[in-house]
């Protein structure tokens, strides 16, 4: 049964979930076939409400803070695979304490707190200096970055105590990608693959979008283990993968706006607070009902809620003329976007909702002017 876009409040995150066990299958199937380890970097979804049903498939989570940590040991269990730039000394013990390995950023990270890891497994984040990502703000390996040790560095080998590496290059990137950055990473550390126990290919991995060649994937990860008998755990930690197309952001329309020829339908969610991303990357979510490429139809710009003059997005074209009080349904809202928002302008926070495989809305979070408040 289809989701119900009018029973729910607004503005409001609605996870399917049937769609996120489908996602989840097909992680699980990469899982089985592969060898590999797939986990859930908090960073991308979080949605603490799924929890019980993504634990079913996936072993574990990817955090990037003492609080993503904290979330994983609390909220999901299983292991809690910590990395971050750069640690808070005043955090380290309680970050160390509830992960399962805890990667580096540089071997000065790795010296300052080794000593604090406890029972931890200790990484170390290399950087390939090879991405193929196309826009800069998400490219780990621009020239300078500060991400990662570059091979220069650890000609000398590891210190000892360092079981484990990990890379992230891939930002929604096909397994031919992942391909040939195994290759650079092997003609760059392959003699390092040798020494540890654990790989982790970070995330970035598209797995669940239509036409990625999971075999592909795979071949990869069993190439990898055949060459380096003494990876123990090979572990992928996408986060859009796990999210990917399983939800919706629902918005009203607050008002029409018609200035100099331009109609504008006035919305109650924001680019800029709940959906960052569309004017980062930037990109054009699809909306139900509408093209975003033009066509005939009734064109708007959709404006967000703030203030910030570039908050909207330009030419959307419905079919029907939009009112006061219709829906526009931003589609593929679960990554990156939960974990993104703010209350710029006090704007509120969108609710947080489940559309259940039994075909009932149930609503998790409802925010208020209390969670504005609390954060200044
Ligand atoms: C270290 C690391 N791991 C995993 C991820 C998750 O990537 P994605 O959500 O693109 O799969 C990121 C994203 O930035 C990352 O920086």
């Amino acid at each position: 049964m289809g989701i119900d876009y009018a029973a729910m409040p607004s503005p409001c995150f609605v996870l399917d979930e049937a769609r996120l066990r489908a996602n989840l299958e097909l992680l699980a199937d990469v899982q089985r076939a592969s060898g590999a380890q797939v986990i859930c970097a908090l960073k991308g979804f979080a949605m603490r409400g799924s929890f019980p049903l993504v634990r079913e498939y996936l072993p574990g989570v990817a955090a990037s803070s003492l609080a993503e940590a904290r979330l994983g040991h609390e909220e999901f269990g299983g292991e809690v695979h910590a990395y971050s730039p750069a640690y808070i000394p005043a955090d380290f013990d309680d970050v160390a304490a509830v992960s399962t390995h805890v990667t580096f950023n540089s071997l000065s990270e790795f010296e300052r707190f080794a000593p604090r890891l406890g029972s931890a497994s200790a990484g170390l984040r290399i950087n390939p200096e090879y991405a193929e990502v196309e826009t800069d703000l998400y490219n780990p390996c621009v020239p300078g970055s500060r991400l990662g040790v570059i091979a220069d560095k650890l000609e000398g080998g590891l210190p000892t105590g360092v079981e484990g590496l990990h890379f992230h290059t891939l930002c929604e990137k096909g397994s031919d990608t992942l391909e040939r950055t195994v290759e650079r990473v092997e003609a760059r550390f392959g003699s390092l693959l040798d020494l540890v126990r654990w790989l982790n290919m970070g995330g970035g991995h598209a797995i669940t979008r239509e036409g990625y060649d999971v075999e592909r994937l795979v071949g990869i990860v069993k190439g990898l283990r055949t060459r380096h008998p003494n990876l123990e755990q090979i572990i992928l930690e996408p986060g859009s993968a796990v999210g990917w197309k399983t939800g919706e952001l629902v918005s009203t329309v607050l008002d029409i706006v018609d200035n100099g020829g331009v109609r504008s339908a006035m919305l109650d969610v924001s680019f800029a607070a709940h959906m960052p991303d569309c004017l980062e990357m930037p990109y054009r979510p699809a909306v139900i009902g509408a093209s975003s490429e033009g066509g005939e139809g009734h064109r708007y710009h959709l404006g967000g809620q703030t203030c910030l003059a570039g908050d909207f997005m330009a030419d959307y074209v419905f079919a029907e003329p939009l009112k006061v009080g219709d829906r526009v349904v931003f589609l593929d809202m679960m990554h990156y976007t939960m974990v993104k928002t703010t209350t710029f302008n006090g704007v509120r926070l969108p609710s947080i909702a489940i559309w259940r495989e039994r075909g009932e809305l149930e609503v998790l979070t409802r925010f208020g002017y209390e969670d504005y408040k609390s954060r200044l």
